[in-house]
């Protein structure tokens, strides 16, 4: 493991676990991109394609139905839900499930609470680490949100079952 590596994961070396990316893939039929990723999640995600630190998958085109749980931390998650937003109005990434902070008082978080379905988690994911070890207290709850249409019914069926779900209006 590289020197770069062992420092974020500090901050954002959290791994989401199987079970919601199960979840993800029902809605979605399969994952073509996970833009934001790493060799050990991906023994479970199973991207077509992934990015990891090294490649930076925010100078990436982001092409078909994309997961995404964004590194965090100061001014980071807003650069990678701006690029997100730009790839969707690009027409060639239709859908994408994103998994985030309830960050409510950000700027990012409300454009997207505006704009799209989203599911707040009834419990605390607990995160998986690089060692596959998972995380014992998790201090806050997730949001998922669907940024499309197609499956946009899809993704509250089956995320109705984990947390409640809201629209804008
Ligand atoms: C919160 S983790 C999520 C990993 C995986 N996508 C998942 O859902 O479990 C964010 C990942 O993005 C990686 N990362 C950080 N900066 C990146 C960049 N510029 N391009 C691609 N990946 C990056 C981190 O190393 C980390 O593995």
């Amino acid at each position: 493991m590289t020197k770069n590596i062992l420092h974020s994961s500090k901050t954002t070396e959290w791994y989401t676990p199987p079970h919601l990316i199960e979840l993800a893939r029902k809605v979605m039929g399969k994952i073509d991109l996970d833009p934001a990723s790493n060799n050990v999640a991906q023994k479970w995600i199973k991207a077509e394609k992934y990015y990891t630190i090294e490649d930076d998958g925010l100078t990436k085109i982001w092409t078909g139905n994309v997961w995404l749980n964004p590194p965090y931390g100061n001014g980071i998650t807003t650069k990678w839900i701006d690029k997100l937003l730009e790839e969707y109005g690009s027409m060639v990434m239709p859908e994408a499930i994103i998994l985030v902070r309830p960050a409510v008082s950000s700027r990012w978080f409300n454009t997207l609470a505006q704009n799209f379905v989203r599911c707040e988690t009834l419990f605390r994911i607990r995160f998986i680490d690089a060692n596959g070890t998972e995380q014992k207290s998790p201090a806050h709850g997730n949001v998922l949100f669907y940024v499309g249409k197609k499956n946009m019914g899809t993704f509250v069926e089956v995320f109705d079952r984990i947390g409640v779900i809201s629209r804008p209006i």
